[in-house]
């Protein structure tokens, strides 16, 4: 029996879910259409088998096929991102993160995160997260102008004395620079975390800089620009080993106490299904077409990010190197969450956003975040880009008129008709 059979109230939202997809302008920065391949895997019978431990590690019989699925993924992470290490189990980021504090360092250990209203994510230090609550966390902020301040964090970690630095954001709109962040990191003695999750799939096509041989240990989810399922990698370099007795927190171990740390530390039985889909994700990934895509997404971001300066908006940081844009909205007469709404009646999705400093409160902030990598994914590019920016400029001067923000809609629609998502799917 089919899902629409089975259940079709869940099948009725799925079909809803899918045209909402399919007709609107996906903006939200960390999200991506997977290929058809990678939801076949994700949708597979994967989901029904147990298999705590790692390939040929097991404590469940009847893992030899499996074995081979995350034998796989790990060689494939591996070689695409240049690393000795891979842990490919984490069942998203936030967990991979978690697996990493709980692997390096000892509950109320200091760490330091970029702040959550300037860029960074919960799970670096926020204090109602498990990391601002387990650990002792120190914030780190950007400039006025939005770019990270090197300077200041280099004299904070002398103050500090942190066990490890946590970098990589969901909201920056610039490149890293990985070596001058690990001599902060180096000269305190502390790890360096370069937490990719947002530019994976960049970092990929060769458009940001690689942390590879740089930091210490690197988490990712595997949703974002990798454009693979949800879930999450830990990537680092040696080797691990088994001892029985207790490993020492060094880097040489980082290997075996980021193991550790996933099972028996945090997780049970891996996601199989979801293991298979990160593979093909992975194969996919390494292709000189997705080169292209992700060479596409930053040119994308580039093309929006002109448009909308020229329409007068403000963005932060004047601009882009990413996939993403951050826009202060400050200078127009909405705030972030009415331009969001706005926004979505007009069939574009994004997300209101704190810009850097910023005089609203968070649950209401001055901005909103939008990103390329799903456009691109439905072949747009920088023509489609320039007549985005003219919409998003629309809906925001007639925010307050419903009317004529469902007749944007529906030249939305007729854009979205010419880049066909998932042509046969239905539920
Ligand atoms: C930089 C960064 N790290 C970690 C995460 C957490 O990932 P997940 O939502 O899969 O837990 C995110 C998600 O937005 C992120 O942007």
């Amino acid at each position: 029996m089919n899902i629409h059979q089975q259940d079709p109230e869940i099948s009725h939202l799925l079909n809803q879910e899918l045209l909402r997809q399919r007709q609107g302008l996906e903006m939200i920065p960390s999200e991506n259409f997977v290929s058809e391949a990678v939801l076949e895997a994700l949708g597979s019978i994967g989901t029904n088998k147990y298999s705590e431990g790692y390939p040929g590690k097991r404590y469940y019989g009847g893992c030899e096929f499996v074995d081979g699925i995350e034998q796989i993924a790990i060689d494939r992470a591996k070689t695409l991102f240049g690393v000795t290490h891979a842990n490919v189990q984490p069942y998203s980021g936030s967990p991979a993160n978690l697996a990493v504090y709980f692997a390096l360092l000892n509950p109320s250990d200091t760490v330091m995160g970029m702040h959550l209203f300037y860029g960074g994510h919960m799970t670096h230090g926020l204090p109602v997260n498990f990391s601002g609550t387990l650990y002792h966390s120190v914030q780190y902020q950007t400039r006025k102008d939005g770019y990270l301040d090197l300077e200041a964090m280099a004299e904070q970690a002398k103050t500090e004395k942190p066990k490890m630095i946590i970098v990589g954001a969901t909201a920056y709109p610039r490149v890293f620079d990985w070596k001058a962040l690990k001599e902060i990191a180096d000269s305190v003695g502390a790890f360096l975390l370069a937490d990719i999750s947002h530019i994976a799939g960049l970092i990929v096509a060769g458009v940001h800089p690689s942390p590879a041989g740089i930091a210490d240990v690197m988490t990712t989810t595997t949703h974002k620009t990798l454009r693979g399922p949800r879930g999450a990698m830990i990537l680092c370099n040696g080797n691990p080993s088994t001892p029985l007795k207790t490993v020492e927190r060094t880097k040489e171990n980082i290997p075996t106490l980021i193991d550790r740390a996933i099972i028996p530390g945090l997780q049970g039985g891996p996601h199989n299904h979801q293991t298979a889909a990160i593979a093909v994700a992975l194969k996919e990934a390494s292709t000189q077409e997705f080169k292209t895509y992700g060479q596409q997404i930053v040119k994308n971001a580039k093309a929006l990010a002109d448009r909308l300066l020229e329409h007068g908006f403000t963005l932060v940081t004047g601009g882009t190197d990413n996939h993403l844009i951050l826009i202060d909205l400050n200078n127009k007469a909405l705030t972030g969450a009415q331009a969001e709404k706005a926004l979505d009646l007009a069939g574009m999705t994004v997300n209101k956003n704190t810009i850097p400093f910023d005089p609203r409160r968070p649950f209401d902030p001055s901005g909103i975040r939008l990103g390329t990598p799903a456009l691109t994914s439905r072949g747009m590019k920088e023509e489609e880009m320039k007549q985005i920016g003219d919409w998003i400029n629309e809906a925001v001067i007639y925010w307050k008129e419903e009317e004529k923000l469902r007749d944007l809609r529906k030249r939305v629609k007729d854009m979205t008709d010419q880049f066909p998502l998932y042509p046969n799917l239905q539920y």
